[in-house]
Formats: C-alpha cells, sequence, structure tokens
C-alpha cells in the first residue's frame, strides 16, 4: 500500500472539509505524541489523505479532493428506536453537552494496513444514557448520510446505500466506543466522516461508520453494509484478531501507513484488557 506523494511533517494542509467561513485552528501537520503501547501518531497528511470512504470513491487517495466542498456542517442526528427520550441532536448541542476529549486509537483496517489518530469525541455510553434505551433495546444501528448529489460514489448501484453499521448495545456502551467530532485537535474533516463518525478501536475500520445521521435501538441484531455484500468475508462482529484470516488473506500482520517493516497485528487491536470480557464463551472464528 502506498501513500503517493505524502511527505511526512510536510506543511501541505489539505481540504478539512470545513466551511471557509468557520475558524478553525490549522491543526498542526505531525505530532510527538504517542499512543499507550508508545507508537507514534500518524501525520496529519496521512490520515486525511489516505481514506476508505465508498460513497465518494473506491480510490483511497481520491476522497480528501471529492470530498473538499462536502458541507459537514450543521449536522443533525436523529437517535430513536427502542428508547425512552428520542431526539435528533446537532452536533453543535452533543459538543456542548458532551465536552470532547482527546483519545489517541489504533485505526486497523480489514485489509490490512492500519494508523493510530488523535480523535476528538465523546463516548457513544454518554449519549446512550441521555436517551435511554428501554429492556428491548439489545443492539445499535447506525447509518450514514445519504446525499447521491453530493457524494459520487452513491451513484455507483452495486453498493447497498446508505451505509449502515451495527453494535451489540453492551459494545456500544463501552468506555472505548467513541462518537468522533474531530481529529488532531480540530474539526473533524469531511474525508475522515464529519459531522460526526463512530470510532471502535477494536474492531476492523468498516465498523467505524462515518458520516452517521442515525442512531437507532433494535431488539435484533441489524443488517450491516459488508456483511450484505459478503456475509463471508465481513462478519457482524469484526474483532480485530489476528488467529482468524480473512478468506483472502492473512490477518496476522499489517502495514502501519509511514513504515516499511510489517508489524504483527495485535488481539483486538491492542485492547483486550478492555473489551475482552464482551466476548467470554463466544467461538471468535464463528463469530468473526
Ligand atoms: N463509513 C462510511 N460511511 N463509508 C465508508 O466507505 N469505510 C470504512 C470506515 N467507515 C467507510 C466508513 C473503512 S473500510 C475504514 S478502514 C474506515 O472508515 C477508514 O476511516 P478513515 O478514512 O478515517 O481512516
Amino acid at each position: 500500500m502506498k501513500v503517493a506523494g505524502l511527505v511526512a511533517g510536510s506543511a501541505v494542509l489539505t481540504a478539512c472539509g470545513t466551511s471557509p467561513s468557520t475558524e478553525t485552528p490549522a491543526p498542526s501537520t505531525a505530532s510527538t505524541q504517542t499512543d499507550e503501547l508508545g507508537d507514534p501518531v500518524n501525520t496529519f497528511e496521512d490520515i486525511t489523505n489516505y481514506n476508505n470512504y465508498y460513497e465518494f470513491t473506491t480510490d483511497k487517495q481520491g476522497v480528501a479532493e471529492l470530498a473538499k466542498d462536502f458541507p459537514t456542517s450543521p449536522w443533525d442526528v436523529e437517535v430513536y428506536g427502542l428508547v425512552i427520550n428520542p431526539r435528533k441532536y446537532s452536533v453543535d448541542d452533543l459538543v456542548k453537552k458532551f465536552v470532547p476529549e482527546e483519545r489517541i486509537y489504533r485505526l486497523r483496517c480489514v485489509e490490512a494496513w492500519s494508523m493510530v489518530i488523535p480523535w476528538l469525541g465523546f463516548p457513544l455510553a454518554k449519549l446512550l444514557n441521555e436517551v435511554k434505551p428501554t429492556s428491548d433495546a439489545k443492539y445499535v444501528r447506525f447509518e450514514s448520510v445519504f446525499k447521491p448529489d453530493e457524494m459520487p460514489g452513491q451513484k455507483q448501484p452495486f453498493y447497498p446505500w446508505p451505509y449502515q453499521e451495527g453494535l451489540r448495545l453492551d459494545e456500544a456502551q463501552n468506555d472505548l466506543t467513541l462518537l468522533a467530532t474531530g481529529l488532531y485537535g480540530g474539526e473533524l474533516p469531511a474525508q475522515n466522516g464529519g459531522g460526526i463518525r463512530l470510532v471502535v478501536p477494536w474492531k476492523y475500520g468498516f465498523k467505524s461508520i462515518k458520516a452517521v445521521v442515525k442512531i437507532e435501538l433494535v431488539s435484533e441484531q441489524p443488517r450491516t453494509m459488508w456483511s450484505d455484500i459478503a456475509p463471508n468475508e465481513y462478519g457482524f462482529y469484526a474483532n480485530v484478531n489476528p488467529e482468524v484470516d480473512h478468506p483472502r488473506w492473512s490477518q496476522r500482520t499489517e502495514r502501519r501507513i509511514g513504515e516499511f517493516k510489517r508489524r504483527e497485528t495485535l488481539m483486538f487491536n491492542g485492547y483486550e484488557d478492555q473489551v475482552a470480557q464482551l466476548y467470554d464463551g463466544m467461538d471468535l472464528s464463528v463469530y468473526y
């Protein structure tokens, strides 16, 4: 996986996905920060120019350019279904209520590349506490925005738009599960899923759904876009697991963007202590 034209630490800021009138402090383009394992965070350039976002294009290095005029603010999210207090929130309301904190997480794509990203966000659990799931709620379903006139990839009929994802309720309530509204100390660029996106760091990146507009509490395991397309390749759980290969490639190692040598992939992407108990007694080669 080649990241052409990206120079670590260079000062070229590209598409930020926010309207030019928005006063956002320019994020520094490289950081000396590390995650809790000591791995350095990726540069802003890497994080914002190497993206999976099929609503725009399947070309990772083409997303930023196609997303540069995509409006990410104002942005609304509707939270509904099996909850006592259904409500539509604007992202502005959410960041006032649940002040975003910085979380440095590894993102491990199912395609076996990875990055370390300094997100700004708040635990989804805080929002769930407020809407109060009923006792029938067992899963959370997420839906991305559907705007084919602004997102050229959504004109590709092959994909069953809109992008959908889901979590079990206890996974959604885990403290690691974040709703991200920014990165690198600034707003969330369109290409990374602005207005607001989910980040579930112990699962393959496709679970971390971008541009979320609907969060529905449901009683049954929801359908998800990738498991609708290829259920034998992309399961509902999608926990990072070096022991369970993808049918077409090994998941034992990964390429960290910006590094030359491949790394060993860690069980649950290195978050085993925080999440392994969620899967006690489950055969993770069956529930992949
Ligand atoms: N969300 C939507 N709506 N559409 C997508 O194509 N791609 C997923 C995930 N969320 C995707 C999405 C995949 S495969 C990955 S690896 C991550 O977003 C990539 O996030 P990043 O571009 O911010 O690194």
